[in-house]
């Protein structure tokens, strides 16, 4: 299918202030000059705020990331996920046209929504409110047929139920995700014979319905009042996107490198950068296994021996002055130690403990 931007564009696109911290939460998850990382959640974000993908907001994104327009358009055409064009205002209907949903009854669907939306897929309905496309399998196979609306799978279809479903979103309401034939999950229809909590009354629908219950936002698009923004690998446990905003305004808005020293707890400024204390060789008994610092890879390690670092309890007396000088001077892996909190986790080892990723390196659960 070809996929091009639609031929009627808003004039323009701007995150709402909440999506904004949003993005430059997702952002900050990426080293410097790899910002580029977060283009599909924050495209997707653009969609969500939307309803579809428009080319000014394609280009704000890559704009926000620093990218080349062409790079953004490269991925926003790329993926099918991406609607390129209006959708209805209400829902979207996306029906599963591959193999266990075509022999299961697909046909059917399409059919019922080339008669109650619109003839062609990507084609508004009359009043605008619905859409819908056959899309590829979304591995659901197991409950065929099946669609997906709004950010939910509607499963074990069959026209009657998938025109009962239409009729409610009609009406305003959401009906229950999950399998429309009373199935749990994806158990066989005669019944289940593991996994058979809910039959004792524990919980009324599968994890992933109830999520969807409790949420109550198949078709609600995200606008950021949905969940707590936050970032707290950047911010701190429970510190949220406000904290966030303040530390890192946006990623064209200030100087990168001042605006990621801002967000990282453990970093001193430039101007307080000092070389940590270097030994000439490990000590008897030879060096530590820095790789069990999460973030410490062969590479790193070797680098760190040639800075005259060998042990636990050298980086675990690092203050913020010798973070600054060490975020700066790895070459290659620029701001590793504050984004890693080698001090945290070298301060456990030191004192005989275990981290977590450090257990798995031992374990060798770690490549
Ligand atoms: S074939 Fe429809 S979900 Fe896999």
């Amino acid at each position: 299918m070809l996929r091009r931007l639609y031929r009627e564009q808003p004039e323009s696109f701007a995150f709402t202030p909440e999506n904004r911290a949003w993005a430059e939460a997702q952002i900050s998850k990426y080293p410097e000059g790899r910002e580029a990382s977060a283009v599909i959640a924050l495209l997707w974000r653009a969609q969500e705020q939307e309803g579809w993908l428009t080319r000014p907001a394609i280009e704000y994104v890559a704009d926000m990331l620093g990218m080349d327009y062409i790079r953004a358009l490269e991925v926003a055409t790329f993926y099918f996920m991406f609607q390129l064009r209006p959708v209805g205002s209400v829902a979207h209907f996306q029906i599963c046209g591959t193999l266990s949903c075509m022999i299961s009854g697909a046909p059917d669907l399409i059919a019922i929504c080339k008669e109650r939306i619109a003839p062609t897929p990507h084609t508004l309905s009359p009043d605008g409110r619905f859409s819908w496309e056959e899309v590829e399998c979304l591995g659901a196979c197991a409950n065929a047929p099946m669609a997906q609306i709004g950010k939910d799978y509607y499963e074990d279809l069959t026209p009657e139920a998938f025109i009962a479903l239409l009729d409610e979103f009609d009406a305003g309401r959401v009906p229950v995700p999950g399998p429309q034939n009373g199935r749990y999950a994806a158990e066989p229809l005669a019944g289940l014979t593991t996994l058979t909590e809910h039959e004792s009354g524990r919980t009324q629908y599968n994890a992933s319905v109830q999520r969807a219950v409790d949420l109550g936002d198949t078709i609600k698009r995200i606008d950021g009042s949905e969940v707590p923004l936050s970032a707290p690998w950047r911010d701190g446990p429970g510190k949220g996107a406000s904290a966030k905003a303040k530390a890192r305004p946006a990623a064209k808005a200030a100087p990168k490198k001042a605006a990621k020293k801002a967000a990282r707890p453990e970093a001193a400024t430039a101007a307080t950068a000092t070389r940590p204390e270097a030994l000439e060789a490990p000590r008897a008994g030879g060096a530590d296994d820095l790789k069990m610092i999460k973030g410490v890879g062969p590479k790193l390690e070797q680098l760190l021996h040639s800075l005259g670092i060998y042990h636990f309890d050298q980086i675990a007396g690092w203050g913020a002055a010798e973070i600054a000088w060490m975020d700066d001077n790895l070459k290659g892996f620029k701001g590793r130690v504050s984004r890693d909190e080698w001090v945290r986790q070298a301060k456990i080892l030191a004192e005989g403990g275990t981290t977590e990723f450090a257990s798995k390196v031992k374990k060798g659960g770690v490549y």
